[in-house]
């Protein structure tokens, strides 16, 4: 395939093609991580284990805290915003259980670039993080959203390849920085 970088960057392979559409539709993985980003901006508790060795962390529910708190939110006295402007701090729930162990969805642009994976880098491969969405293991604190999937290792690794296709063609490989051939 050598020479052939142009037409590769707009193709997906049939493993990718595979992935997509499990991304799509056995896996629900587009249920959180939609739109042209890959996340829908929320937060979820998808049963992430507990990082060996830091201190515990409840995600949104001490994040949200902190937010209320900070001067510099959209309320404090350093904004220019209007109070009617800061619609997601004036109805953002101090304190509510549900937020235990929530993590913002990170958008799954050039992940592959990115390891190790979570908001402590708990998993170091794509394969580990595909592998645990699979399990669906039940969460380490408060209510856990995943359900077992089901997924062949043959459809695992087809997802892998699937997130592997999300990265710009500079960094990708450096097969994309050949000039086609004339
Ligand atoms: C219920 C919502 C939800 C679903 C469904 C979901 N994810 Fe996620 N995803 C998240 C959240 C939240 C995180 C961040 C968790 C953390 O930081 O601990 C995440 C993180 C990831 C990451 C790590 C990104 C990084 O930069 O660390 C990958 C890769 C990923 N998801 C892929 C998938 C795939 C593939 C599927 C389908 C099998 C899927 N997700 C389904 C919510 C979801």
């Amino acid at each position: 395939m050598a020479g052939d970088g142009a037409k590769m960057q707009a193709t997906l392979s049939r493993d990718e093609v595979a992935g997509l559409k499990l991304f799509l539709g056995k896996a629900q993985c587009v249920q959180c991580h939609a739109g042209p980003l890959f996340t829908n901006n929320e937060f979820h508790n998808t049963g992430v284990p507990a990082a060996r060795g830091l201190p515990a962390d409840s995600g949104r529910l001490a994040g949200a805290r902190q937010v209320l708190q900070d001067e510099f939110n959209c309320l404090g006295p350093f904004s220019d915003a209007r109070p009617q402007q800061c619609g997601e701090i004036r109805f953002l729930a101090a304190d509510n259980a549900v937020q235990m162990r929530q993590f913002r969805v990170p958008s799954l642009r050039n992940v592959a670039q990115r390891a190790p994976y979570m908001h402590a880098g708990q998993f170091a491969t794509l394969r580990e993080v595909v592998e645990h969405y699979n399990r669906a293991p039940a969460a380490p604190q408060g209510h856990g959203e995943l359900q077992p999937l089901g997924l062949s290792a043959g459809e695992v690794g087809q997802l892998v390849a699937f997130l592997g296709a999300l990265s710009g063609p500079v960094q990708a490989d450096s097969r994309w920085l050949q000039s086609p051939s004339p």
